[in-house]
């Protein structure tokens, strides 16, 4: 890759650093010897592994490096490169166009966990276009203003079930996860619009779903660990993530079977994402019950745990501003007072919610970014990246860049009002173009029901020493799960029967 004009392109190679106490010539050769394995061989990817195996979140690095550095950044993986497009121009060139597909390699290797097939050719992970561009436009229709709307009894039903178990919890001492409260009602949720099922993960704490998605989202990570299914001691993980995806792909299968069954002996199905699924499958030459899986868990794990992450990270950070979690409770006051079921007219209304869920999703993304694949030679911002690259995109990152949001640190949801500019291609918490989030809607409305309901009801408070760190487990999540306690607002504010 050659320079072209003003803009940095950097390569970083840092040597592992070894302390040694033998003779200089000795430490230089080991020092060099290092070098030559570790930067030359490997790249960047000891240090990446070794962020990995402590639990460092590495893309603080990556971050540094883009604000040291500039916008294209060049990571080494032995002979393969990648390139973190960091600007504008770029995210708009690339993810724009339908002309980059997603790269194999990297969504590949979620096509199976240690040996279990996870997400296969679901929608997340296909990665050749017309396969793509087929399944989406037979799942369109479930994510429709019409139907979306229809989903608004689910939405309110099931926030309710979550507020009677923090009324439960809301004495103003009692401890609890507000990550694991959010998961589970998201879960519920979309168990129950997507698939017609009844988890109640909410009130069930037997459910294996909930302990069997955090494993496979733990199993995600760490397969980019070399050899990691074969290391000493990470056996039991290992076993447990395989029985965790057989145990989804077995329940996905009851579900397909019994609406099938419900199909055929005339039920009328409703306008659900499975039966959009089945409709797709029913569309193609070669009937493939594994694609038709990939989806269930591609909707059942893509479709819940992001918009819970969301929603505890929002928390997190409303806990942190007292100010800004009194104006959105005045707004809430003001636009649902005592009301207990939230019509779909009400969301347009919660304009300051909609801002501070904009600005969760700045800071603290569920999914970092997206990767793309490029074929030919491209000139981005002055640098030519060759052929065959990785191209990696990250909102995160671009979100916590000075040189795209002022003061990037600081949690401020009026840099999302209505008169302030918008982010040009440096906040994609979605993604943008074709491939961008399906749910993006739904996760929206859902996660303004649910904060709605929680803001309206209750006060709440973090319990001291948490880190506010993020942990990378499939997902970006609260490292500490955001502990809280609750108490109830003030007795005036009581809902409506
Ligand atoms: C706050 C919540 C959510 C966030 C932040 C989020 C974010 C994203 C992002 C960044 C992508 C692109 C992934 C990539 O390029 O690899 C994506 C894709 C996708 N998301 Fe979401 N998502 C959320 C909620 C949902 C929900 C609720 C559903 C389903 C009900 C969903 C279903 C999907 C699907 C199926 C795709 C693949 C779309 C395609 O390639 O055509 N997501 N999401």
């Amino acid at each position: 890759m050659r320079r072209k004009t003003g803009a940095t392109l950097v390569l970083l190679h840092r040597a592992t650093r070894i302390t040694v106490h033998t003779k200089p010539c000795v430490g230089i050769l080991v020092t060099l010897l290092t070098f030559v394995f570790c930067s030359f061989l490997f790249g960047h990817l000891p240090i990446l592994w070794r962020m990995l195996r402590k639990r460092e979140f590495m893309h603080d690095l990556f971050l540094q490096w883009a604000e040291k550095y500039g916008p294209i950044v060049r990571l080494n993986a032995f002979h393969r490169v990648s390139v973190m497009i960091l600007s504008p121009e770029g995210v708009k060139e690339f993810l724009m166009s339908p002309q980059y597909p997603k790269d194999r390699l990297v969504y590949g290797r979620i096509f199976n966990l240690f040996g279990e097939r996870f997400l296969g050719n679901g929608l997340v992970t296909v990665c050749n276009h017309e396969h793509w561009h087929k399944q989406r436009k037979i799942m369109d229709p479930a994510f429709s203003r019409t139907y979306l709307i229809g989903l608004m009894e689910t939405f309110n039903e099931k926030a309710e079930d979550l507020m009677e178990k923090l009324e439960e919890k809301a004495d103003g001492k009692k401890e609890f996860s507000m990550l694991r409260m959010m998961n589970r009602v998201t879960m519920d949720i979309i168990a129950k619009v997507a698939f017609g099922l009844e988890l109640n993960a909410l009130s069930d704490d037997q459910t294996p779903f909930p302990h069997a998605v955090t494993l496979v989202l733990e199993g995600m990570t760490k397969t980019r660990i070399p050899l990691f299914q074969y290391m000493p001691g990470k056996q039991k993980l290992v076993k447990e993530v395989k029985e965790s995806l057989k145990l989804l792909r077995r329940v996905g299968k009851e579900c397909i079977d019994r609406r099938r069954e419900a199909i055929q002996n005339g039920k009328e199905a409703t306008l659900d994402i499975l039966t959009q699924i089945l409709k797709g499958d029913a569309l193609e030459e070669t009937r493939d019950d594994e694609n038709i899986l990939d989806n269930f868990i591609t909707f059942f794990v893509a479709g819940h745990e992001t918009t819970a992450n969301q929603l505890s990270f929002t928390v997190m950070a409303l806990a942190q501003h007292p100010e800004i979690l009194k104006r959105l409770q005045a707004e809430v006051d003001d636009v649902l007072g005592a009301k207990r079921d939230i019509g779909y007219e009400d969301l347009g209304k919660l304009a300051y919610l909609s801002q501070v869920l904009k600005e969760s999703l700045r800071l603290y993304p569920p999914v970092p970014g997206t990767v793309r694949w490029m074929e030919k030679e491209h000139v981005i911002n002055g640098i030519r990246i060759p052929a065959n690259t990785t191209l990696v995109f990250s909102t995160y990152i671009m979100g916590r860049m000075e040189r795209y949001f002022k003061d990037p640190l600081t949690f401020n949801p009026d840099r999302f009002s209505r008169d302030a500019p918008k982010p040009y291609y440096c906040y994609f918490p979605f993604s943008l173009g074709p491939r961008s989030c399906i749910g993006q809607v739904f996760a929206q409305m859902e996660a303004k029901v649910v904060m709605a309901k929680l803001l309206q009801r209750f006060e709440f408070q973090l319990v001291p020493g948490q880190s506010f760190k993020l942990l990378e487990a499939g997902t970006f999540r609260p490292l500490d799960g955001v502990m809280c306690k609750l108490k109830p607002r003030s007795p005036a504010r009581g809902c409506q029967a």
